[in-house]
């Protein structure tokens, strides 16, 4: 891997922080990886000798001080055993970083739209458009207060946040495609990044159509193995066939053949609750 790291002491967590029931934030010293990530790149974390490789979203890092900052979900046996770490413990392996890095406009005000986790991927953006003083309007929404990830991180970042849950427990009641229509009626808007279940990144690219705004999702959660070799990241994107491990994770909304996706992750939801019933019983 470009930039992947050895380290055969293992890799130490310096922070593990419970942001959401089974959602955890680690801040784990990784030098290489810090210095190199970009807006949108995800590393690889393979926590114990013999467990499968993670593909992970990249939230935050520091070059200097060498740490990065990613979050994880318990959704299978090897995140669910992640979880039990604590910090002070070390990770076995980490590589990256991988993947494009986010094609950025360079002028123009920018749109995040996050959804669960996916504020952890959009943290990035934020700050790198905030750094160049590029306006950042930032939508989080999750299913209740407790689902809303990162705020604080993501309001210090962005000229705007604005806040949905389903339940109205935080912010305002209802979905992000609702005050993004009215955003994308207030003002001009040169691009458009959303990051979250594919439903709401498919709802965020239908919004933007009409107008032809430049729309990128980010199809991290379809990774594997992040090889390019177990083809379970395959995506149609206008046509073409491409990888989101090797050729994304992030693509033209406008283009990424929704259905094909939705019909592919039932299928991986199927395979997760199986692998995490076994290691239960
Ligand atoms: Fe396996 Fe991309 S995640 S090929």
């Amino acid at each position: 891997y470009m930039g992947a790291e050895v380290n055969e002491d293992g890799y130490l967590i310096l922070e593990k922080e419970l942001l959401a029931p089974e959602t955890w934030s680690f801040v784990v010293q990784a030098p290489m990886v810090a210095r190199g990530r970009k807006p949108g790149q995800f590393l690889m974390v393979a926590p114990f000798p013999t467990s499968e490789r993670i593909p992970l979203t990249l939230a935050d890092g520091d070059p200097r001080a060498g740490w990065i900052r990613f979050i994880m979900v318990e959704v299978g046996a090897t995140t669910r055993a992640m979880g039990r770490l604590s910090a002070g413990d070390k990770l076995f392996a980490v590589a990256g970083p991988m993947g494009e890095p986010t094609e950025l406009v360079e002028t123009g005000t920018v749109v995040l739209v996050a959804g669960g986790y996916g504020s952890a991927a959009i943290l990035p953006a934020a700050k790198a458009l905030k750094a160049r003083g590029q306006k950042v309007i930032t939508i989080l929404g999750g299913r209740s207060r407790e689902r809303v990830l990162l705020a604080a991180e993501l309001e210090a970042a962005s000229d705007e946040l604005i806040i949905t849950t389903d339940d109205g427990s935080l912010g305002r009641k209802g979905i992000v495609t609702h005050p993004l229509a009215e955003l994308i009626e207030r003002e001009p808007i040169a691009e458009v990044i959303a990051v979250g279940p594919m439903p709401m990144m498919q709802a965020v690219s239908e919004a933007t159509r009409p107008k032809g705004i430049f729309t990128l999702v980010s199809l991290n959660a379809l990774m594997v193995d992040g090889t390019g070799m177990c083809g379970g990241c395959r995506v149609t994107v206008g046509g073409e066939q491409k990888f989101a491990c090797f050729d994304g994770p992030d693509f033209d909304g406008h283009k990424v053949d929704f259905a094909q996706l939705r019909m592919r992750q039932d299928w991986y939801r199927a395979d997760e609750t199986k692998a995490s019933d076994h290691v239960c019983n």
